[in-house]
């Protein structure tokens, strides 16, 4: 699905309360829509181990594919940011893992800022299985 649903934002911006975020007090939410249209709420969870700490993306993503989903329509990125949150090389090499290039991606700051980009606008050039 390329226009993203009110209600898939609504889930991501929800997800910002739920964030562990003790360290950086930065929260962001993460809303992973697959293909039947289950929605993964996504928090980051940080650690004192500082690099211990797993984004709200890919927290979506584990949950989703540790249920045993791999298909995916649309992921949206929330951030308490006044410009569009944007994710982390980590998370966009896990959004290649799993994601159709083509995949749309929708972006949330604060006050309705929102962006939507692809996979691929996102990650150019990606490492895949291919090239394994
Ligand atoms: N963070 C995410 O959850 N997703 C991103 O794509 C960017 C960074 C988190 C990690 C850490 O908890 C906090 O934001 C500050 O880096």
């Amino acid at each position: 699905m390329k226009d993203v649903k009110q209600e898939w934002i609504n889930v991501a911006v929800e997800a910002l309360d739920k964030a562990y975020v003790p360290y950086s007090h930065f929260p962001v939410g993460a809303c992973l829509v697959t293909k039947s249209g289950k929605m993964y709420q996504g928090i980051n969870i940080e650690n004192a181990s500082f690099g211990l700490t797993n984004c709200a993306e890919r927290t979506a993503f584990f949950k989703a594919v540790s249920d045993g989903e791999k298909e995916f329509i649309h992921l949206v990125i929330a951030g308490h940011t006044p410009e569009p949150i944007s994710p982390c090389g980590a998370c966009r090499q896990v959004m290649v893992e799993f994601c159709a290039p083509d995949m749309p991606v929708t972006l949330v700051g604060d006050n309705g800022v929102v962006k939507t980009m692809t996979v691929k606008e996102l990650l150019p050039y990606a490492f895949t299985e291919e090239d394994l």
